[in-house]
């Protein structure tokens, strides 16, 4: 885990990467000067879906000023952006005062410990930067006016007791418990995200996230996928928790980012039919909150004024086959041992992607094999 570091700000090069890395002080390199093209913020950038994000961004020709303070994210994940005119470094964290001189179009709020085995060693942490550093993130958004995008979970769910989730369950959250920093700074951060748009008319959108693997992940960060890769590229026994029969959905992380791209640019995206006529109908009414076609009921009796919508893949597996998968997938000589439960642990995860597919046209695309085989050769790679 990379220690807090000294705030600077630059388009990242090659040299400087490598001065990073060595510990010698950064260069402060020249701001982003194509103005002809939409500038979106990321922060969280060089974490693993930050860093996979922002090479969307730049392929569909974005601006990107990617921060980042490093505590659970790498300079690696960014590092093949060194030199990329498009590109951005600001070094800083989010909990503090953002500013930027530069038009931003589009806040994407990624910044967050998310793995257990880093919110459970970062609890404060990852209670400020939900708070805090999403407040941060929403002042930069209102002040440049721009549409905000919150990297929310399915941990808002916490131990659902609806299966599958739908946008509209309000959760099973123990505050109380271990993962309570997590699942509570995110349940802040979407109410404070709410609350802007309410008080302040702020475009604002909430993805939740379910689990989501690939290449960049980091092979010790405690997820379960980076977990049984390495135990299984060792020839280690595959730790199983509880008897294996609770259930997960794993995607992969380029359908992810798809899904998230299309929620922040809705506008841009081909609607179905009947969603493209309520639309039409709506302006008319001049009404922002029927514009999404959101019915009152959808998010809260009292009406949500933002786009809330899950993206994962909903094909469901249990963590005893999924074990078993890749065992088979490496060829490895790995047993399975059972260890307890740990605390809060939910028994079972699938998104309801209704939302997603009727209003984005989205649906994951990679099947589990196949986004595996890319993630085991990552990790091989670096082995
Ligand atoms: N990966 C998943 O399956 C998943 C599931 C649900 C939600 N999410 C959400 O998506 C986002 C990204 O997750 P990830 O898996 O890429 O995690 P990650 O740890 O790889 O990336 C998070 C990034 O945020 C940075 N960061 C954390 N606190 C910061 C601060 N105060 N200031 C600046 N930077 C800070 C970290 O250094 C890191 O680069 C998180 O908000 C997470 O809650 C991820």
């Amino acid at each position: 885990m990379a220690s807090k570091k000294r705030k600077t700000e630059g388009r990242i090069s090659k040299s400087e990467g490598s001065a990073k890395r060595e510990g010698r002080s950064s260069r402060v390199g020249p701001r982003v000067s194509d103005l002809r093209s939409p500038t979106s913020v990321v922060t969280g950038a060089a974490g693993f879906l930050g860093s996979h994000l922002t090479d969307l961004l730049l392929e569909r020709g974005h601006r990107v000023i990617g921060i980042d303070n490093f505590v659970t994210g790498s300079l690696e994940n960014i590092d093949h952006l060194g030199g990329h005119p498009r590109f951005k470094f600001i070094q800083q964290d989010v909990t503090e005062f953002l500013f930027l001189h530069e038009p931003v179009h589009y806040v994407w709020h990624f910044a967050s410990p998310a793995s257990p085995v880093d919110y459970l060693q970062l609890p404060i942490q990852t209670l400020k930067v939900g708070s805090l550093g999403t407040h941060k993130a929403l002042g930069l958004a209102r002040h440049k006016r721009a549409r905000f995008l919150l990297a929310s979970t399915s941990e808002v769910y916490g131990d659902p007791l609806v299966h599958p989730q739908p946008e509209a369950y309000w959760g099973n959250v123990n505050s109380l418990g271990p993962r309570g920093c997590y699942d509570e700074a995110k349940r802040f951060a979407e109410a404070l995200t709410i609350a802007y748009a309410r008080q302040h008319a702020l475009d604002a959108r909430i993805v939740r996230i379910f689990n989501t693997y690939g290449p960049r992940m980091r092979l010790h960060d405690g997820r379960v996928v980076p977990a049984f890769i390495s135990q299984a590229l060792h020839n280690r026994p595959l730790t199983v928790f509880g008897d294996g029969s609770q259930t997960r959905s794993f995607c992969y992380c380029s359908d992810l980012i798809e899904g998230i791209y299309r929620l922040m640019m809705r506008d841009e995206v081909r609607l179905p039919n009947t969603e493209n006529r309520r639309k039409a109908e709506t302006r008319k009414e001049g009404s922002r909150i029927s514009e999404f076609g959101i019915r009152n009921s959808d998010c809260s009796p009292g009406g949500c004024p933002v786009p809330v919508v899950n993206i994962g893949n909903p094909d469901e597996t249990t963590i005893l086959e999924f074990a078993r998968q890749i065992i088979a997938l490496t060829g490895c000589k790995s047993r399975i041992v059972f260890k307890p439960l740990p605390e809060d642990d939910p028994r079972q995860r699938q998104p309801d992607i209704t939302r997603a597919r009727k209003w984005l046209g989205w649906q994951p695309k990679v099947p589990l094999r196949q986004g595996l085989q890319r993630t085991l050769e990552y990790f091989r790679g670096r082995e």
